[in-house]
């Protein structure tokens, strides 16, 4: 099933998505700053839930997403270790999916490390960097070239293993936004997409995998113009 959209209401949603894109990103930021070395799987989330009730959110469209170190690799929260505690030199994952009081959806993803970035950080900064870098790179090619989900996520799967990572498609694999719930309006994951990519409406989930370190890198924002 989907919805038809008017161009009167896309606009208005166009402009309410980025409303609801710009705070959880502000709230992304709260909650990375509150997870430090020490902190636990188990207190990570209950960090995420807690600043994202203070900040009013009331549904998720899907639950906060929270993965320490070695718990990086997981989409499962259930396969995850919940005494990990954050290392002083560590990686981490922040992924939110509020519905924000507009009835938006907000979903953004970034991932955070700790310790000195120029020593025995820098492992996990790279990591970081590649992932954030294979979303610019992805943004930029789908602006050029306004080609399909599938073929941008063939792309970036080639990328990665050209740089030795991996981009495991289990679950990171892109999707529509909107008002709560997008699911109603396109079910389908962006990966399989096989027309081209609407600007505003659609967010890019990238997921890096570093076979040797055993953790991965996420990021996903909004795909907008
Ligand atoms: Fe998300």
């Amino acid at each position: 099933m989907s919805i038809p959209v008017t161009p009167t209401k896309r606009s208005e949603l166009y402009r309410e998505l980025l409303v609801a894109r710009e705070e959880s990103w502000r709230i992304l930021k709260v909650i990375g700053e509150k997870i430090v070395v020490g902190t636990s799987q188990r207190d990570a989330l209950k960090i995420a839930v807690e600043v994202m009730k203070e900040n009013k959110i009331q549904r998720h469209w899907h639950p906060p997403f929270i993965a320490l170190g070695a718990n990086t690799p997981f989409f499962d929260p259930t396969e995850m270790d919940q005494d990990l505690r954050l290392q002083e030199s560590d990686i981490f994952l922040v992924d939110l999916g509020p519905v924000w009081p507009n009835q938006m959806e907000g979903d953004v993803g970034q991932t955070f490390v700790v310790g000195d970035i120029a020593k025995e950080s820098a492992k996990f900064f790279r990591l970081k960097s590649a992932g954030e870098q294979m979303f610019a790179d992805a943004r930029e090619k789908w602006l050029r070239e306004k080609l399909s989900g599938q073929a941008l996520y063939g792309w970036m799967n080639s990328r990665a293993k050209e740089a030795g990572f991996e981009l495991p498609l289990n679950d990171a694999k892109g999707h529509q936004i909107s008002d709560f719930p997008h699911k109603l309006r396109y079910p389908g994951k962006l990966s399989e997409k096989d027309s081209s990519i609407e600007s505003h409406f659609w967010v890019l989930e990238v997921q890096l995998h570093d076979p040797i370190l055993k953790r991965s890198a996420f990021y996903e924002d909004l795909l907008w113009e």
